[in-house]
């Protein structure tokens, strides 16, 4: 996944957290892609959603309060993305991960860049011209 001027929303705080969001995510799949891994790389991965998980909280209330500051009428419901999106990473249980599910880490990182992605280009960007 690359940020890059395509997925600036034009506000440079915003794009700085956006950016720090892809980096996290290909962290993870870096680690993932390796050929071979062992427990430590679990424990890592494990690490980086923890703070993928601290930065995408931080990202969503400065982001949902310049949303308030510019008076986006769509908030609501830009909120409402932004707490589901939490509460899948809060459902993420860590034994799950130190199982080695192939499966569940695979569709986890599918799941992430996709949605970081998609939620820029869909959804934040719907405020660009409000800004
Ligand atoms: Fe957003
Ligand atoms: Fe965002």
């Amino acid at each position: 996944m690359i940020w890059d001027m395509a997925l600036s929303v034009g506000n440079d705080l915003i794009d700085s957290q956006h950016k720090k969001l892809v980096e996290l995510t290909n962290q993870v799949e870096t680690i993932f892609n390796q050929s071979e891994r062992d427990l430590r790389d679990y424990d890592e991965i494990i690490r980086i959603i923890i703070k993928l998980n601290f930065y995408v909280m931080n990202h969503f209330r400065d982001e949902e309060l310049l949303l308030k500051e510019i008076g986006f009428p769509e908030l609501e419901a830009h909120k409402e993305e932004h707490a589901k999106f939490v509460s899948f990473l809060d459902g993420i249980t860590t034994d799950r991960l130190d199982l080695k599910e192939e499966e569940v880490l695979k569709n986890l990182l599918n799941f992430l860049s996709a949605w970081i992605l998609e939620h820029i280009k869909g959804s934040d960007f719907k405020y660009k011209s409000y800004l």
